[in-house]
């Protein structure tokens, strides 16, 4: 959520800041902006929209500077405009900022009271005028360390000052923030994706420090202003991973990669040879561990339902699922004997590392399943599952999910083998069954022209349902969930059997309506469910598997076959089709899919 880069170097850095603003694109992209210091003047330019705006803006202007800060905005306070865009600046120092300062009414009306004028509504320019006032009888180090001790509220910023010629400082509490390190340059950036095209070699900072980056030097500080070390990591290199390639999209892009994906996942746990999983250093004695509480938000949370259904067919283990911006809230309970998982694409999820933080303050045993393995969540949580999908860049989660039900389907099949819930034989079958999942999951792809037709209905409709039960719940909220987010039209995920309880008045001709039926042991139920809706006019959508008997029933309006597969891995299989839906309906409105309106990739911000 927003997006910051800084580049120190002995060339320009315009042009390389707006590249990197590129690559950050997908944490914000309601306007954007970019300062740079030459000799003593503090040059700015800003604009709505889209980096591409930005980019002829600064085309009109001659930006010197070997030094400078660049910034994607996902607003929080006061709307996307130019005033509002970042960076904020006053006669001395110029900010970026990503997250919220909880206190900036108070702060604001103390910095008036020292005669500072605000321009913005955003919370982001109190910081500019705190530094301001500080720098007034202070020196920088002191300076920052006072300012940080005012703020509340997550953060992380980057600063240029107009009377430092090479230095950039960056500050973190909450928000990530990277540093990277060139040959007479360095970086500072929200994630190592910004930092990529220009080095492999970085550096995270902790929770309440900051640096000072020069061309050819970095100092780290804790929150006094003593000195640290730090570890420089050595990023893998796989620039590919990165770009669209031929896909129109990086959403289209990364649900054709899912059986790849999956295929990596397996190969990372699970031994081939003697069909066992690979789950090694785990701190814990799992077979000590009685229950299990799995937390996670949006299509992250989906995972941790669809967890729910799987541990409590294979495992005797009690199941608690939350939502993590309630969960950090709420008068926890915490049980010794429980296991806390947090699921996470990028790993910087605020709501979701704030729960993580709160268990791990009461010393719960955590453990996370994240893409992002340099995320906050991996680092700080006592136990890291990968989902090894490589990045998704798409706002919008597809392979993650997938990549997500996989490790948490791996885990729940050894828990269950562990703890003798599963007979070796039953686990041995299941282990050779997931191994042929991504050749399911291939085919299943296939399914194109169908859906391409179907989705007309969908982006003309005022509203639809998505209706599944069991194991097709989760799946059901997920394919609402995508269509919303992707299409704009609104849809509610809904358990079949719950229809009649209240939203069966919301049915009307013509109301497209997605119902998923595998044939499990909710079928003949679902279908009944069907038949309701059916009744009261619902232009059905039944997604089902292959099978050789028909399906029973009159009057569906278009029915999709998945490959066939063991119930548990069903829900697998029953996403793609709803993956490609959302994906028609947006491309069929024009909408950006890969950024649509609102959102962000990564939200940092609560
Ligand atoms: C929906 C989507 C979001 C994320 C949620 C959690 O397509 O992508 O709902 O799943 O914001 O994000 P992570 O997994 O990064 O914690």
């Amino acid at each position: 959520m927003c997006g910051i880069i800084g580049i120190t170097s002995n060339k320009s850095v315009s042009s390389a800041i707006i590249n990197s603003l590129r690559k950050l694109e997908y944490r914000g992209y309601d306007s954007s902006g970019l300062a740079t210091l030459s000799e003593g003047i503090i040059y700015e330019v800003k604009s709505e929209g889209r980096v591409d705006n930005l980019e002829k803006n600064l085309a009109t202007k001659n930006m010197l500077g070997s030094v400078g800060i660049g910034h994607v905005r996902w607003a929080t306070h006061g709307i996307p405009n130019t005033v509002n865009a970042h960076p904020h600046s006053s006669e001395n120092v110029s900010i970026v900022h990503n997250g919220i300062i909880e206190n900036s009414t108070i702060l604001k009306k103390y910095l008036i009271s020292k005669g500072h004028i605000f321009k913005s509504q955003t919370d982001t320019e109190v910081i500019v005028h705190l530094i301001t006032e500080y720098l007034k009888e202070n020196n920088l180090k002191d300076s920052i360390v006072k300012m940080l001790k005012q703020l509340h509220g997550s953060f992380a910023l980057g600063i240029i000052f107009k009377d430092k010629p090479d230095l950039i400082v960056g500050a973190r509490r909450g928000s990530p923030l990277a540093v990277g390190y060139g040959p007479n340059e360095n970086y500072l950036g929200s994630d190592s994706y910004a930092l990529k095209s220009m080095t492999n070699k970085i550096s995270y900072l902790d929770d309440g420090e900051f640096c000072v980056l020069k061309k050819d030097q970095v100092d780290f500080f804790d929150e006094n202003g003593k000195k640290v070390n730090k570890k420089v990591l050595e990023l893998s290199s796989n620039e590919e991973n990165y770009e669209k390639g031929e896909f129109k999209h990086f959403m289209a892009k990364e649900i054709e990669e899912q059986p790849t994906t999956l295929k990596n996942c397996i190969k990372e746990y699970i031994d081939n040879i003697n069909n066992d999983i690979n789950i090694f250093n785990i701190p814990w004695d799992l077979k000590e561990i009685s229950s299990i509480t799995l937390i996670g938000c949006g299509t992250a949370y989906h995972s941790c339902l669809m967890a729910k259904y799987w541990f409590e067919e294979l495992t005797k283990l009690d199941v608690t699922i939350d939502i993590a911006s309630e969960f950090r809230y709420r008068k926890n309970r915490f049980k010794k004997e429980s296991l806390y998982i947090f699921i996470s694409q990028s790993g910087e999820t605020a709501d979701t590392y704030a729960a993580l933080d709160l268990c791990n303050k009461n010393k719960m045993k955590t453990c996370s399943v994240v893409n992002v393995i340099e995320s906050s969540i991996a680092r700080d949580s006592k136990f890291v599952l990968p989902i090894h999908c490589g990045p998704e860049i798409g706002v919008a989660s597809t392979k993650a999910f997938l990549g997500q039900m996989m490790v948490l389907y791996i885990f729940t099949l050894k828990l269950a083998f562990l703890k003798k819930d599963l007979k070796k034989e039953i686990y041995i079958q299941k282990i050779k069954d997931l191994k042929n999942l991504p050749q399911l999951v291939e085919k299943t792809l296939l399914i194109e022209s169908q859906i391409q037709t179907i989705s007309s209905t969908f982006t003309d409709a005022k509203g639809s349902m998505f209706l599944g039960r069991g194991f097709s719940y989760p799946i059901a909220l997920e394919g609402a969930l995508k269509l919303k987010e992707l299409a704009y039209v609104h849809a509610e995920g809904y358990p079949a059997g719950e229809m009649k309880h209240g939203p069966l008045a919301l049915i009307e001709d013509g109301i497209p309506v997605v119902v998923l039926a595998p044939r499990d042991n909710y079928y003949q139920k679902t279908i009944s469910n069907m038949q309701e809706v059916i009744a009261r006019g619902a232009k059905v959508l039944l997604i089902t598997n292959k099978s050789k008997d028909e399906v029973v029933s009159e009057n569906i309006w278009q029915t999709i076959e998945v490959e066939n597969a063991n119930d548990d891995l069903l829900p697998f299989l029953l996403t793609i089709p709803l993956q490609k839906l959302a994906y028609y309906s947006a491309l069929k409105k024009g909408y950006d899919i890969d950024k649509p309106r609102n959102l962000a990739k990564s939200v940092t911000v609560e």
